[in-house]
């Protein structure tokens, strides 16, 4: 489980001096739990229910003010970063794009959510230099809206406030992103080098880029922009752009109008080399101030002549503050020549090289003008046949452009927010897409008196405990709170992809979901309230644990709130949903040896983690769950009581005892067997995620509470408890 120490691993990781280390520096591939642990709201200086009580503080909000304060922040240059064409539009543009930009649609990690570009790493990231300033222009902004406004709202909102004060009708606001006060742990990528270093790299030769990562270098939000690992080959770059913004749920058409949308503005800035450039936030001194990329080579009085950011220089458009179709027209009508930056980047000028466009120090001096420039991954969009298409159809329509890069700016800031039952705000658009997950709600919805008649039906259906509890977690289980999707909600467990899944047992569910859309159906065809089979399902799962319990002469309530919906074939984008699909739950003792999966130990934990789950709730939910027998493909492997199916501590008492020997599987990964000391007798199987509860020493001590003589009306509380906080992840309405 844990690696042995070696000297080389101590080389590996470059730790300040005099700080303590965390156990990962000296054992690399040892279990880190560190992301169980941020679940905890106590590192909250808003306290314990922020989270929930966001939204209600976000409704005080007058918009129409806070986007004048924006406008006047936008339009007022500062010495300290002089803004270009004396607007910050463009640059407040690329905040909200880098922020949203981070969205993987594989683990639904990264997005606007949380506003992690405030905290290393993605402050420090080279594709976000200079976003520090962009944000320090907006604090006042902040500061006079405090609690009622957090970062991630705000710089969404100055996105959309930038992109209409250029002459851009968006689709509309949507609030309800309340802050992180941490940095997130998230797997970025495997290296320890960013970008623009070689090895930053993350695309294997064949064009694979390993799940669930969505960028192709590290360091960067996306794709480079002078072509795959700087070689400039349009081809090459329309193939990263297609695999980037795919990953980011994005499809052609959307990928097309994002960028075609956004280098409608602003410019790229290289006026100095990067050596000129300190280092990035989190390494400069505390003089700083926490602003990074000092540029040195300013001489005398910093103008928007000066700023460097990516070392490509220029602008796209001769307008590049007003929302036009000069990008498009300028890419498809022109010849491009590779060339570059004065800083010695790859870009792309005109074969004339006319001086069109503004000086950004200088906008109204026609003494000043400059030529404008393309990208690689711009060229890329132009020689790409399918990106190209879009492109020439969009010359000709440039209302279908304007509609196009309206929906999918809209999809791309909210992408990560979930189901439309999350947004916030009078400024929230009425028309309601696909990718948002919709739901019906019944118009009436039921009452505790129909709850209890639906607990006698379900008892009446024959189905085991067993069956109740498994069907209740596979589709609670479906929820992430990386971006608030899936879950019990709107009843697809019964329908395509989810019905499907391999860890869903779908053979048994076909047996099992028609009993319970009998019960649903035997209510609604006498009741003027109706209930939903999402809301069947989660009752069942109640009634089966308060069964399994009470057969270890417990008697327990799991609480249940009705008040879900169902969603029918054509609300289900399958392939979208099909990103939700658990290559593993250790929940279930379910594990696919894919090539992509991470190890066992590690998929337990991101599985904890996109349910919330704490250290104790993880340990106390995968120990009862076990006793109640619900493996995928009913495994015995951590079944570690001699009561299958009874809601006990067995699982606990049997993996800590020293009375069982535990020997590897000769020729298998991840099986056990388990020996009973005195006799020999072969007692149990079990795999990683069984015996890590005895084996880590911080699992081993959670694991101790729930074993202990003591701990038997804790154990039965707790259980219920997590079991209940899963059941509802996705239900909205009750955490406000
Ligand atoms: C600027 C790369 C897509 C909006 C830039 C810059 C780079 C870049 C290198 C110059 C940064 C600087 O030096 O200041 C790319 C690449 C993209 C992409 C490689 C994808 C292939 C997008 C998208 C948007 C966007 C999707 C928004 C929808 C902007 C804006 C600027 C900019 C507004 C100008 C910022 C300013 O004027 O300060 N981009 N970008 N970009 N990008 Fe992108």
């Amino acid at each position: 489980l844990i690696a042995s120490t070696t000297l080389t691993s101590f080389a590996s990781v470059a730790m300040a001096a005099d700080v303590p280390s965390p156990n990962q520096y000296y054992w690399p591939k040892g279990m880190n739990l560190a992301k169980l642990r941020a679940h905890d709201s106590e590192s909250d200086p808003y306290g314990a229910d922020y989270y929930t009580s966001y939204h209600k503080k976000f409704e005080q909000l007058n918009l129409q003010e806070v986007r004048k304060d924006i406008e006047k922040v936008m339009l007022t240059s500062q010495p300290w970063w002089p803004a270009d064409y004396g607007n910050y539009g463009p640059f407040f543009i690329r905040m909200a794009w880098h922020n949203a930009g981070t969205y993987r649609a594989i683990d639904g990690r990264g997005g606007e959510e949380g506003a992690q570009q405030r905290f290393a790493q993605l402050n420090d990231w080279p594709d976000n230099a200079s976003l520090d300033k962009a944000k320090r222009l907006l604090w006042p902004v902040k500061k006079k809206y405090g609690e009622k406004l957090s970062w991630g709202d705000l710089i969404v909102l100055t996105g959309d406030v930038a992109l209409n004060q250029m002459g851009f009708k968006t689709l509309g606001f949507v609030g309800g992103r309340p802050d992180d006060w941490q940095s997130e742990l998230i797997y970025w990528g495997p290296g320890t080098t960013f970008f623009p270093n070689k090895s930053s790299f993350q695309v294997g030769q064949n064009g694979t880029l390993k799940h669930p990562l969505a960028a192709t270098h590290m360091g960067l939000i996306y794709v480079n922009p002078e072509g795959p690992n700087g070689d400039p080959d349009p081809v090459k770059s329309a193939a990263m752009i297609r695999l980037a913004f795919g990953r980011m749920a994005m499809n052609d058409e959307e990928t097309v109008a994002l960028i075609a949308g956004g280098h409608t503005f602003g410019k790229a800035h290289g006026a100095h080399p990067n050596s000129c450039l300190s280092g990035p936030p989190v390494a400069n001194g505390v003089e700083h101030q926490g602003l990074g990329w000092a540029d040195h080579c300013i001489k005398g009085t910093q103008t928007a002549d000066d700023a460097s950011t990516s070392g490509l220089e220029g602008s796209w458009s001769a307008d590049p503050i007003h929302f036009t179709t000069q990008y498009i027209d300028n890419l498809l009508n022109n010849d491009w020549v590779l060339g570059t930056s004065p800083t010695g980047a790859h870009q792309w000028h005109t074969k004339t090289d006319d001086k069109i466009a503004p000086d950004p120090a200088n906008p109204n001096d026609p003494s000043k003008m400059r030529p404008i420039m393309m990208f690689t991954t711009d060229i890329a969009l132009k020689t790409d046949p399918v990106y190209h298409k879009i492109l020439a159809r969009w010359a000709e329509h440039p209302n279908e452009f304007a509609d196009a890069f309206a929906r999918a700016w809209f999809k791309l800031v909210v992408r990560d927010m979930g189901p439309k039952s999350r947004y916030f705000g009078s400024e929230v658009p009425k028309e309601t897409f696909v990718w948002q997950d919709p739901i019906n709600m019944p118009a009436k919805p039921i009452n505790q008196a129909d709850v209890r008649e639906l607990r006698k039906l379900i008892a009446a259906t024959g189905l085991s405990d067993r069956e109740l509890i498994k069907t209740a977690w596979a589709a609670a289980s479906s929820h992430r709170v990386t971006d608030h999707r899936g879950g019990a909600n709107g009843g697809r467990l019964a329908l395509m992809p989810q019905n499907g899944w391999a860890v869903n047992d779908p053979e048994e569910l076909k047996a099992v979901l028609p009993k319970l859309e009998q019960v649903r159906d035997k209510f609604n065809a006498h009741s003027v309230r109706k209930v939903a089979l999402a809301d069947v399902i989660v009752l069942g799962g109640s009634v089966g644990i308060e069964d399994a319990a009470q057969k270890a002469g417990v008697k327990i309530q799991v609480p249940f709130a009705p008040g879900r919906g169902d969603a029918t074939q054509e609300q289900t984008d399958v392939n979208s949903f099909n990103l939700l699909e658990p290559t593993a739950d250790a929940f279930r003792n379910y594990y696919r040896a894919d090539a992509d999966n991470t190890p066992p130990l590690n998929a337990m934990v991101d599985k904890a983690d996109t349910l919330g789950l704490t250290i104790p709730e993880m340990t106390v939910l995968l120990g009862g769950l076990r006793t109640l027998d619900i493996n995928s493909g009913h495994s015995a492997n951590g079944v570690l009581t001699k009561t299958p199916g009874v809601l006990t501590q067995d699982f606990f008492t049997n993996v800590l005892t020293m009375d069982t020997r535990w020997q590897k599987v000769a020729g298998q990964e991840d099986l056990y067997e388990g020996f009973d000391r005195a006799t020999g007798q072969k007692l149990w199987t079990a795999t990683d995620v069984d015996l890590v509860f005895g084996a880590n020493p911080e699992l081993r001590a959670a694991a101790e509470v729930y074993a202990s003589d003591d701990a038997k009306a804790k154990f039965y509380n707790d259980f219920v408890k997590a079991w209940t906080k899963v059941m509802n992840l996705d239900r909205f309405d009750l955490q406000r």
